[in-house]
């Protein structure tokens, strides 16, 4: 193999055949491939695509670039989400245990935030002593005492993914659908979930801006796992606005207990219900998704999905008394409510600010080596279709100091729309792609 001349021919728009194309990938993950030139070849993909049959030998090959895991000896049949990130966005929380509670096992491995979308790591970090870093034994440990786990991931899942990932935040490689879908799906063939679910998101706060984009990557993750054997399905669903009531790491835990409490509020509800009950269909645990729907109420009601939570987070070295006393987390000690401007209805909220402030609060990285404040962040957002009077609350900021809390005022009331007749209510879930 010669990698200049992989580089030019995909730089020509030319399809690159599947042995090449294992060879490129494993020199890069054994260290025998450069950087630069791994760079240049994926801005020459993000140029020119790449065909159904590359996506599939790429992905193949960064699943096999280390361990893969097989749950075929517990028992159950497995399900796991993946979303493709957002302002808000705590459903994985909420969802592992209400799914466990009604039947399949989740082995969920979950990331960390980067720049203004919040990672699921982070957030379960706010619980003291929670530890996101399992070794393979003890994950599978976790999850067949308490039916679900989510961790990090590991040195060896994927390992080429790992690597090329880093590289493309670094090189503005990012956003190319090819590149997204094997990255996404070598990790989840690794991660050896027999059913998976997509919550693909677009909009102003996620990677994917329209909905067409968004369904073309769902369809492209749906047919890999497909020829990989694995059942997989997505949602398509709304991102141009904050997920819930709260943006940050120990408020967005909260409010992922609401919903196991059966409160909290509707957007975050339903999409977590909708793909809890596709994680169970699809994984053979319900046999409909009424069937679904209705156990998963049950359990909600029974205080079932709440205490496998509990189980979860003790089997992980956390405190699980956080599920009944939320104030045992870290939370900013000042805060300042942000006053209306005037009197209307919530027409909107600007996702993507919305990230940026509470990044800039200290919840959120600049970098990936900086530690994050978990105490911070929006909570009592205000949310489309409200009706607000001038001088109520938009919503609440809490900060680690008082200057913090004042500062970031003015810039948040700028970053709710209002208007004076109510707007069209907003769609959460937009499409459904099934394989
Ligand atoms: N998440 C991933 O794991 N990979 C990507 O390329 C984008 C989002």
């Amino acid at each position: 193999m010669v990698p200049q001349w992989i580089i030019e021919k995909k730089r020509d728009g030319a399809e690159i055949g599947p042995e090449e194309l294992r060879e490129f990938i494993s020199a890069y993950s054994q260290g025998d491939l450069p950087d630069y030139q791994m760079a240049a070849f994926a801005m020459a993909v993000y140029f020119k695509g790449m065909s159904f049959e590359e996506v599939s030998v790429m992905t193949d090959a960064m699943m096999r670039s280390g361990r893969t895991l097989d749950w075929s000896s517990l028992g159950k049949p497995t399900a796991d989400k993946h979303s493709t990130g957002g302002i808000g966005d705590k459903i994985s929380i909420p969802l592992a245990p209400l799914a466990a509670s009604c039947g399949c096992a989740v082995p969920m491995i979950s990331g960390r935030g980067l720049g203004i979308t919040g990672g699921t790591l982070d957030k379960l970090e706010s619980i003291p002593g929670y530890s996101t870093s399992l070794s393979p034994e003890k994950f599978r440990g976790v999850l067949e005492k308490t039916g679900c786990s989510i961790i990090g991931q590991t040195d060896d899942l994927a390992p080429a993914d790992k690597k090329l990932y880093a590289l493309r935040d670094v090189t503005g490689t990012v956003p190319s659908i090819p590149l997204i879908a094997s990255s996404i799906m070598s990790k989840k063939l690794a991660e050896g979930t027999g059913s998976l679910v997509l919550d693909v998101k677009c909009g102003r706060g996620a990677f994917m801006k329209t909905r067409d984009e968004a369904k073309t990557l769902a369809r492209t993750m749906i047919a890999i796992g497909k020829s990989m054997g694995r059942r997989v399905s997505a949602l398509i669903t709304d991102m141009n606005e904050p997920l819930g009531k709260t943006i940050g790491n120990t408020v967005e835990i909260e409010e992922s207990i609401r919903i196991l409490h059966g409160e909290g509020p509707d957007d975050v509800r339903n999409l977590t219900l909708e793909l809890a009950a596709e994680m169970l269909t699809l994984s053979g645990a319900a046999a409909s998704r009424e069937e679904a729907v209705s156990a998963l109420e049950k359990s909600i009601a029974s205080g079932r999905a709440a205490d496998t939570f509990a189980r979860m987070i003790e089997a992980h070295g956390g405190d699980p008394r956080i599920v009944s006393r939320p104030g045992l987390m870290p939370r900013g000690r000042f805060t300042a409510d942000v006053p209306s401007p005037r009197s209307g209805f919530v027409a909107g909220i600007d996702a993507d600010a919305a990230g940026r402030i509470v990044l800039l609060l200290g919840g959120g990285r600049r970098k990936v080596t900086d530690s994050i404040d978990h105490g911070v962040g929006i909570e009592q957002l205000v949310q489309r279709g409200e009706k607000i009077s001038e001088g109520e609350p938009l919503m609440r900021i809490i900060a680690s100091t008082a200057e913090d809390a004042q500062h970031f005022v003015s810039e948040a009331a700028r970053i709710v729309s209002l208007c004076d007749e109510p707007p069209p209510e907003r769609r959460i879930i937009l499409d459904r792609i099934a394989q």
